[in-house]
């Protein structure tokens, strides 16, 4: 089964209901561009490029909601919705690649006519060029990835993260159509719970075989040599090669490196933000402590306890062995690597 978080159905943006996954596949159809950024900030859709979709798909909603004859009053109602959009999550940089991208669109434009249609195209390119970056990702990353593999995952960097076929999932999706025998170790991921609830549901489809584990399980593997490499998504990726993912991603890199096994990133340039030198450029969302002292809405924390809920955390590029992207394999010096692939990118799509 093909997954598609993100689609244009006609007139009508369609998320799948990442909240109510796995039990019940949801889609749900959208038309105001509020409801959109909504569903971005409750994480009705997530994952870094998915999150950068759906804006792209809602500002396409925005403009055919102005009301404005002028350019000038129609660029200005819409940019108040794009701001909004900018407010919904402050760490996957995609969301930013991509609202970047729309308003490059409208300023080029000469009429909210003209506006409203280039909108729509840009947001069927965004969404068309996401899965041939995934696939291209997953070409790539699977020549690393040796027949037999055990492979560990953290978070969800699958379909459901993307427009289709996902980042560090698309690598093993790769693997699997190469014909190599892979299992997949997915960490839980809480508070979200994100590796139980979305990645083991993505493999289970498809029948790659997954075995779930708690967080803290990863080093006991890794120590019996049940390990013999990670892959995880990414939310953003400074200049220097630092990456910010889900919260935990950094614990299991330490993990692997204490163990010699490799620690890939599969992600496309969009993720990469060249304007962050390194990884304390990067803003980490804070979410709700309710993610943290309740599980599926009962309270299993004592009242008066502090929490933190950091959503991500940065993994220094000193302990990542290569960054995947849809433009090849980038390994350290990454202030190179990476630029050059940005770059790569940026002209082509020129
Ligand atoms: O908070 P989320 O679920 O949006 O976080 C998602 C992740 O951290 C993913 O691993 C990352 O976005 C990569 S998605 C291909």
């Amino acid at each position: 089964m093909e997954v598609r978080p993100v689609r244009w159905e006609g007139e009508a943006l369609v998320l799948i209901d990442q909240t109510q996954l796995p039990h019940r596949l949801v889609e749900i159809r959208y038309r105001d561009w509020r409801e959109v950024a909504e569903a971005i900030r409750r994480m009705v859709v997530r994952g870094a490029p998915a999150i950068g979709a759906a804006a792209a798909c809602g500002l396409t909603l925005a403009a055919e909601a102005v009301e404005a004859a002028d350019m000038s009053l129609f660029r200005q109602r819409w940019l108040e919705a794009a701001e909004a959009f900018a407010r919904t999550r402050p760490t996957a940089v995609n969301l930013f690649w991509a609202i970047e991208r729309m308003k490059a669109v409208v300023a080029a434009c000469d009429s909210p006519h003209e506006a409203r249609r280039r909108l729509r195209e840009e947001s069927e390119a965004i969404l068309r060029e996401d899965v041939e970056a995934n696939r291209a990702i997953g070409r790539y990353g699977q020549e690393l990835v040796p027949d037999g593999a055990r492979i560990l995952t953290h978070c969800n960097a699958g379909a459901l993260a993307t427009v289709g076929y996902g980042t560090a999932l698309g690598v093993i999706r790769a693997a699997v159509e190469a014909g190599k025998r892979v299992h997949v170790y997915a960490d839980e991921t809480r508070p979200r719970l994100q590796g139980m609830q979305l990645t083991a549901w993505e493999l289970v489809q498809e029948g790659i075989p997954v075995t779930v584990i708690t967080d803290n399980m990863a080093g006991m593997l890794m120590r019996r040599g049940e390990i013999d490499l990670v892959v995880v998504g990414a939310d953003r990726i400074a200049a220097n090669g630092d990456v910010a993912n889900k919260v935990g991603t950094y614990s299991v890199a330490v993990l692997a490196r204490w163990h010699g096994i490799p620690f890939y990133v599969a992600a496309p340039t969009s993720t990469v933000d060249l304007s962050a030198a390194d990884g304390s450029a990067i803003p980490i969302e804070e979410r709700s402590s309710e993610e943290v002292t309740h599980i599926g809405g009962v309270r299993i924390a004592p009242e008066g306890v502090h929490v933190i809920n950091p959503a991500f955390d940065v993994t220094p590029a000193d302990l990542v062995t290569a960054i995947i992207t849809e433009r090849g394999v980038a390994r350290s010096p990454y202030t190179q690597s990476l630029s050059q692939m940005v770059l790569a990118s940026t002209g082509e799509a020129r």
